[in-house]
This record gives structure tokens, C-alpha cells and sequence, in this order.
């Protein structure tokens, strides 16, 4: 399958392929289409890192890019997102990155559509490219991630970073923990134990922390004593292992989650996950491409 629409999608195998493909692309080498290939990218969400990242890797792989606004597209004259891809298909556009609030926005359009879609997130559903440029950052980090433990903090349920992480580390041998109020402790989410903010900070490999979703919520949540109770203090930051690391998938509310000078402390790998971005961003259309079905026409030639 072309598309990438969920971690759970992806093998193993397929996940250290795509990782290290992306490590390549950090050293400034890989596959390169040498034909023009279009790509759309579809936000009908807010998004600075994922749409940016998005478009400087198409841009690095030689891509022509076709930012799509919805505002000001067909969209507000009722026009579907099946029926925008396929008129986006008609016209040429060789895959698609979507970011959409609906959760599993893609079960619409799967296999209806020829090109491949990638999932840019959905809803509270899957963030799955959030989730390989974390993995990256993690295996630059440890090398692998047998035996680490990563604890996931704040807004869980409403999380799609901690759904698709938190299924892929246990796959690849982590232990998961999450923290946080619990009002949002996910019953879906089955792949980690939840214990105490402390208790998870003292254990961690990586900590990682979440932004609350205030959009996602039904009633306005207020964040007075949230840092107290739920986030990551200086003093707690004392309390981490010497090796440990600080993630954040970012944007970051500073004060809340986080205390605003630890978000760029010598643990910190919140700026290097946004880094990272553009390399796994990279590697993911990279395979979008070449398990197309239109791979005998895109792929010539490859550079390395
Ligand atoms: N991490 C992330 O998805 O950020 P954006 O919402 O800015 O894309």
C-alpha cells in the first residue's frame, strides 16, 4: 500500500526502512524522481510544523507542490473531500497529504482513489509521520528502542500522537507509561500504564509531553495549576534519569505542560523532532512513490 494512513499499517521492517531512509536524507543523499511529480497538500486544519516540514521535503525531493487552501478552494461551495481528491487526481496531482479533523477521514476514500494519501492527521485518530520523525529522534538518540522506557504526559485520549506512538514503541520493545488527568486517560488506548506524573518522570528514557487539546474538548478546560499537577517543573526535570530526553510534538503551551525554560535545556529534543521532520517527511514520499502504481512512470532513475 502506498498511502500512509496509520502506523499500524507499517511492518517493522517497513518502519526501520522508512528510518533509515530518512538518516540518509539527513546526510544529504537518497532517491530523487528525476520526472515532475506533483503534490498536493490539503490542511483543513491549523498546522505549522507538519504542513512547513511537508513542503520542504517535497520541495528537497524535486516535487512540484500545490498548497491547497480550503478557505478559498471549492470546499466552501460544498464540494467533497472525495470529490476534491478526485478532481485533484484528474488534474495530475501524484499523491496527496491530508490533515483533517475528522477521525479517520481516510476510510472515505480508500481504494477509491488511485494516488496515495498521506495522513498529515486526523482528528483525534493518527499522526503517523509525527511518529516516525519521533522514532528517528529517539533511535538517533539510544540507537534503538528495546528495553527504553518512554512516558507520555497530559491529554492522552485526545491525543493522536500518543495513539500512534504509543502502539509502535510497545511493538518495538519500549515500555510505554502515561500520565495526566484522569478525564483524559483513553480507554482505547490499551498499549501503556498509567501512573503518577513523578513516578513516570523518575523512570523515563524520554518524556514526552503533550499539548492540551482544547479544541477537541467539549467544555473550555482551565490549565490553572496544570504544570503543578500534570507538567514537567524544573524540579521534576531534576528528577530524570541523566540520559533521559524531553520530547514534545509541539506546538508547546508554554507554562503548562512544560516549563518554558526547559523547552530548549540540554535534554530538550523538541527543536531536533521538528528537524527530523523534514528527513522522515522525506523518506515517507519517497515510498509513497515508489509502491505507487504509477511507479514505472515516476521512478527513472535513482540518485545516491
Ligand atoms: N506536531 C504537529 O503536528 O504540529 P503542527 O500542528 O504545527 O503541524
Amino acid at each position: 500500500m502506498s498511502s500512509l494512513l496509520t502506523m499500524n499499517q507499517l511492518t517493522n521492517e517497513e518502519i526501520f526502512m522508512i528510518l533509515e531512509d530518512a538518516e540518509q536524507y539527513r546526510l544529504g543523499k537518497g532517491w530523487k524522481p528525476s520526472n515532475m511529480l506533483f503534490v498536493s497538500n490539503l490542511f483543513f486544519e491549523p498546522s505549522t510544523r507538519t504542513r512547513f516540514s511537508f513542503e520542504v521535503a517535497e520541495k528537497k525531493l524535486g516535487l512540484e507542490v500545490l498548497n491547497f487552501s480550503s478557505e478559498h478552494s471549492s470546499v466552501q461551495k460544498g464540494e467533497t473531500l472525495y470529490d476534491t481528491i478526485k478532481t485533484l487526481e484528474s488534474i495530475g496531482a501524484h499523491a496527496v497529504v491530508i490533515r483533517h479533523q475528522n477521525d479517520h477521514f481516510f476510510e472515505d476514500l480508500i481504494g477509491k482513489v488511485s494516488i496515495p494519501i498521506i495522513n498529515a492527521g486526523d482528528g483525534c485518530g493518527h499522526h503517523p509521520t509525527q511518529s516516525l520523525l519521533d522514532l528517528l529522534t529517539i533511535k538517533q538518540e539510544f540507537g534503538g528502542f528495546k528495553d527504553l522506557t518512554v512516558s507520555i504526559h497530559g491529554d492522552i485520549r485526545h491525543s493522536r500522537v500518543a495513539r500512534s506512538n504509543a502502539e509502535v514503541l510497545i511493538r518495538l520493545g519500549a515500555n510505554v507509561l502515561f500520565s495526566g488527568p484522569s478525564e483524559w486517560h483513553d480507554p482505547l488506548n490499551i498499549h501503556g500504564k498509567y501512573v503518577d506524573v513523578d513516578e513516570a518522570i523518575e523512570k523515563s528514557d524520554v518524556v514526552m509531553l503533550l499539548r492540551i487539546q482544547h479544541e477537541r474538548h467539549d467544555q473550555k478546560t482551565s490549565v490553572e495549576n496544570y504544570l503543578a499537577q500534570y507538567g514537567l517543573t524544573k524540579e521534576r526535570e531534576k528528577q530524570m534519569k541523566n540520559h533521559a530526553i524531553i520530547m514534545h510534538p509541539a506546538p508547546v503551551n508554554r507554562g503548562v505542560e512544560i516549563e518554558s525554560d526547559l523547552i530548549e535545556c540540554g535534554r530538550s529534543r523538541i527543536f531536533k523532532q521538528m528537524e527530523n521532520g523534514v528527513f522522515a517527511r522525506m523518506a515517507v514520499l519517497k515510498r509513497a512513490f515508489q509502491q505507487s502504481k504509477q511507479k514505472q512512470e515516476v521512478i527513472k532513475h535513482v540518485i545516491c
